[in-house]
């Protein structure tokens, strides 16, 4: 199986894929949090990808596409992935294309109004776990049920940078769903529905895809 969700900022594809890999038992490999543990590790390439993520702006091409090859080397996706944040771009999806023929690309519909409060009120975990503070709160404050680490919040997540980074993705992400819709794998969700609503059409699709 493998497939992307897809989606706006804040729309629920690192919820939903992190959901659907325990599910499935296959990974799900989020662009953003392999660029952000660049970030971590210091690296140049995670230096220069800062600077652009904190301007809501994507990273080239040239950096996210080899980053994805590389990961998809790994034996954990011999039995399929779910992409997360790729592709971004119509080049992108071009090059994918050239090595990996997705099954089914999923679309997670938000309307705008949802989205700000989704990213401006989401805390992180470093080991990848989003929670909401209204809509999906850890168990004890400020802490991840998973792992115990201490939350945080995404340099990117604030009002100013999530406008640049709905504009982003209207304009360069968003002309990618014909490129899929053209070749018939593309599926909608609407995402404005509750996380366990989501999941549970998420399933349906994905049950019902080819062996
Ligand atoms: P990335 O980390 O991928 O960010 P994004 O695509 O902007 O998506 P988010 O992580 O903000 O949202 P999400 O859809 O995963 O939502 P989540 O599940 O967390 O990328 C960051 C940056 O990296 C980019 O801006 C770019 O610079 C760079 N980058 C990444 N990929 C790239 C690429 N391919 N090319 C170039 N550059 C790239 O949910 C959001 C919040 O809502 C959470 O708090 C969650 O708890 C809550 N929530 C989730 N679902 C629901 C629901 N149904 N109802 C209510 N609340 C919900």
């Amino acid at each position: 199986m493998k497939i992307a969700l897809f989606g706006p900022p804040g729309a629920g594809k690192g919820t939903q894929s992190k959901l659907i890999s325990e599910k499935f038992s296959i990974p799900s490999i989020s662009m953003g949090d392999l660029l952000r543990a660049e970030v971590r590790k210091g690296t140049a390439l995670g230096k220069e990808a800062k600077a652009l993520m904190d301007e809501g702006q994507l990273v080239p091409d040239s950096v996210v596409i080899d980053m994805l090859r590389d990961r998809l080397q790994g034996s954990d996706c011999d039995g399929g992935f779910i992409l997360d944040g790729f592709p971004r771009a119509i080049s992108q999806a071009n090059v994918l294309d050239e090595f990996v023929k997705l099954d089914a690309v999923i679309n997670l519909s938000v309307d705008d109004r949802f989205l700000i409060q989704r990213i401006t009120d989401r805390r992180m975990c470093p080991c990848g776990v989003a929670y909401h503070l209204v809509f999906n709160p850890p168990i004890r404050p400020g802490v991840c049920d998973d792992c115990g680490e201490k939350l945080y919040q995404r340099d990117d997540d604030t009002e100013e940078t999530v406008l640049k980074r709905l504009k982003v993705y209207s304009e360069q992400t968003k002309p990618v769903l014909e490129f899929y819709r053209k070749r018939g794998v593309l599926r909608d969700i609407d995402g404005n529905k509750s996380i366990a609503c989501i999941r549970h059409a998420l399933i349906e699709i994905l049950d019902s895809l080819p062996q």
